[in-house]
């Protein structure tokens, strides 16, 4: 992991916050279908007893699965930051799954066994480690699934050209993409399926579209936002002191109590993998 990747990470340290930031973004989502249904619609789960939860954070996948694995199923959460494991281990019970948690990060995979899980799940967080793919496919099951949910590209497209104007009328042209879009190009869906293809024999893709759409008079919900995200937006590089930051703060809560709101993209893709090429998984 980059010294970059680090650093977008560490935005979600913060356990608590981001399960508020989690419920803003379900508040003002467009499309009604939840997208954790739709990934593990049609699929039967209802063998499967070894489970993993990469980059699970406070369990958002895992709780998805509640009533759908085998009673005696056992999940692990794998995360970097220990912060989660209280909230990991909430959304397990909630979900009626017996549980374990790893804050070692996504290295442990490295020491699993082949062949040795049923299902593995990853939401939104395979573009901070897609070289583990080939890890994935070497532990799943011969007749094991992998599900991941990614960003479709552009994401959030509406957003970042807000943002791009209000560091423009600050005297900040940024032409280099902003660190988020570094970031979500390592595995989205123009790429996933590729890097996928070469540990996986099938390959489902589905997409999932939607928007954010925050009102006139919904400027706290955006700023919360973009408080908890503003790494992934502005380089640390070039606003050490947050001075960038708290523009975008301001040029927000002002549009936001003079004009309409802002709708904001933020289409999505499931990858629902099977069949791992364990005689290529290195
Ligand atoms: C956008 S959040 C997604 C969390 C959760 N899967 C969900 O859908 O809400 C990305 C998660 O990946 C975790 N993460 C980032 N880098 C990681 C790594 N190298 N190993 C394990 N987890 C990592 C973060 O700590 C964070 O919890």
């Amino acid at each position: 992991m980059s010294g970059e990747e680090f650093s977008l990470a560490k935005v979600f340290q913060n356990a608590e916050t981001h399960r508020e930031i989690s419920g803003i973004v379900a508040k003002h989502l467009s499309n009604r279908e939840d997208i954790r249904g739709q990934a593990l619609n049609g699929l039967n789960l209802s063998g499967s007893k070894r489970i993993l939860d990469l980059g699970c954070g406070f369990g958002f996948f895992t709780e998805a699965l509640k009533g759908r694995l085998h009673p005696e199923a056992k999940i692990i959460g794998v995360d970097r930051y220990p912060e989660y494991e209280w909230f990991y281990f909430q959304s397990c019970e909630k979900a009626g799954i017996k549980a374990d948690f790893l804050s070692e990060g996504i290295k442990v995979i490295e020491q699993m066994d082949d062949h040795s899980f049923d299902l593995i799940i990853c939401s939104y967080a395979l573009y901070f480690f897609p070289e583990a793919i080939h890890h994935i496919s070497r532990i799943l099951k011969d007749n094991g699934v992998f599900i991941t949910i990614t960003h479709a590209l552009p994401h959030m497209q509406e957003f970042t050209a807000y943002v791009r104007g209000i560091l423009k009328k600050n005297g900040l042209i940024v032409k280099i993409d902003l660190p988020y879009e570094t970031l979500i190009s390592r595995f989205s869906d123009k790429n996933g399926a590729e890097l996928l293809q070469a540990h996986f024999s099938k390959i489902k893709v589905m997409k999932y579209k939607a928007d954010l759409a925050f009102g006139k008079g919904d400027h706290e919900d955006l700023v919360s936002y973009f408080n908890f995200k503003h790494s992934f937006f502005i380089p640390e590089s070039i606003d050490p002191d947050d001075e960038l930051h708290h523009k975008v703060i301001v040029g927000i809560k002002q549009d936001m109590e003079t004009k309409q709101g802002l709708k904001i993209t933020k289409n999505d893709v499931i990858f629902v993998c099977s069949d791992p090429n364990h005689n290529t998984s290195k």
